[in-house]
């Protein structure tokens, strides 16, 4: 970890060029020094950042800690998207707001829902694979960000919600922009949603627009379309986003370990299913959960934090934490308990879980059954990483198939 300090709070600065390109390095240091350091973010926000796997796995559920912004101190000045939306919800609510939001969330991954969408992703995974295989003839290098790990689950989560073809071009890039925190006014995209859920008022089909579309609140009044695109919006974000990090840090571990993958590749369902809680154990994207703010004065492992301050889950650092994890660094598809926290937990736990098992699964079970020798075209130092706290995935991924 760089010796940088905060200029203006003097704390620590441990998120720099080190940390974007190998994160776990940062987090075996900090858990050395203890479960919750004070640090500062890149813009100089000061946060508390709680990285023991106890600590995080309790301050998930500590209702003590909110997400709304009005609890937050003077010191948090971040004014970037989803902080300025007039109508953010779901993800800036607490209970017992979040609670009624989040019932319409959960419609849109009912079982039969999932069901539904499994042997749609394969036919989806075949498709992509297909076009890798012309793509990556003779020893041509492809970008697999392009050709799989960005248009997989982008086309997943825009059928779930039903996003309009015509809108999806955009998506990717729109992605990029909010999560590098350059994107200051998202709303056109939240425009195109708001007008295409009108349309399935009038005709609803088989997705979550739809099914929000007629959804009431206790008045009975059909929910505005400002609210509802904003849902939407959130979805996409958090559904796609996640899962093309997801398939992207898991692809480059199981290029530089074939024995690995081709265990994964020959699994059966139970035994995929295991394989992949290791593989979502080690190499999820998600760095941390959405920033808190304490609502009082508490402690967290004997430090004091008062109302207001940001506190924010290393979801990554507690789920590599060699106090509940051994070899916590290691990938062992043998590990006998593995009770991570890459779905978070609490009100706010991911909605998409079971999504995310299924695509993560077949997709890379598919990958390396099809492609046994894929092999990064570039060392894999030589990688540029996004600069972010939250999310972590490669810019581009350069692969051989053959
Ligand atoms: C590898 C894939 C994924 C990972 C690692 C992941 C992880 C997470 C985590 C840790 C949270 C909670 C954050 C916190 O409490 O601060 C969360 C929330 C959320 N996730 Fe996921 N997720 C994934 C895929 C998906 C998918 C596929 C969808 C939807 C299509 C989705 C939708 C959401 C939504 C809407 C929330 C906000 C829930 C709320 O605030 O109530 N996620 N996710």
């Amino acid at each position: 970890m760089a010796d940088n300090k905060c200029p203006v709070h003097g704390n620590d600065m441990p998120f720099d060029e080190e940390y974007w390109h190998a994160p776990f390095d940062t987090y075996a240091q900090f858990h050395e020094q203890g479960p919750i350091h004070r640090v500062c973010l890149p813009d100089g926000i000061p946060v508390w950042l709680v990285t023991g796997y106890t600590e995080v796995y309790d301050a998930l559920r500590d209702q003590r800690l909110a997400r709304q912004r009005k609890y937050a101190g003077a010191d948090y000045t971040n004014q970037l998207p989803p902080e300025g939306l007039a109508q953010s919800r779901l993800v800036m609510e607490d209970p017992p707001e979040h609670t009624a939001t989040r019932r319409l969330v959960n419609f849109g991954f009912v079982p039969r829902r999932m069901r539904l969408l499994k042997p749609k992703i394969h036919e989806l995974v075949d498709e992509l694979l297909d076009d890798i295989e012309v793509k990556g003839a003779n020893g041509a290098v492809v970008d697999l960000m392009d050709v799989f790990c960005a248009p997989l689950p982008i086309t997943v989560v825009c059928d779930l919600i039903g996003v309009p073809e015509e809108e999806r071009g955009h998506i990717r890039e729109w992605g990029e922009l909010v999560f590098s925190g350059k994107l200051v006014n998202p709303q056109g995209i939240g425009e195109a949603m708001a007008r295409a859920l009108v349309a399935r008022r009038t005709n609803p089909v088989d997705d979550l627009l739809s099914v929000w579309a007629e959804v009431k609140d206790d008045d009975g009044n059909l929910l505005p379309p400002e609210d509802l695109s904003h849902f939407a919006i959130i979805m996409f974000a958090a559904g796609y986003d996640s899962t093309m990090g997801m398939l992207s840090c898991s692809s480059i571990a199981l290029m530089q370990r074939p024995e690995y993958a081709a265990r994964l590749a020959n699994a059966d369902d139970d035994e995929l299913h295991k394989l992949m809680e290791e593989m979502f154990r080690m190499y999820s994207p998600t760095q941390r959960g959405f920033r808190r703010f304490a609502r009082e004065d508490l402690e967290i492992a004997g430090r004091r934090i008062s109302a207001g301050d940001t506190v924010l889950l290393s979801i990554g650092a507690a789920d590599r934490d060699p106090g509940k994890f051994p070899d916590a660094n290691e990938l062992d598809f043998d590990r006998s308990e593995n009770k991570h926290l890459v779905f978070g937990r609490g009100p706010h736990a991911c909605p998409g879980a079971e999504l995310a098992r299924i695509e993560n699964g077949v997709a890379l079970q598919r990958l390396f059954q099809r492609f046994p020798n894929l092999r990064l075209a570039v060392p894999a130092e030589e990688l540029q990483w996004r600069e972010s706290t939250l999310i972590r995935l490669p810019l581009s991924l350069p692969v051989t198939i053959s």
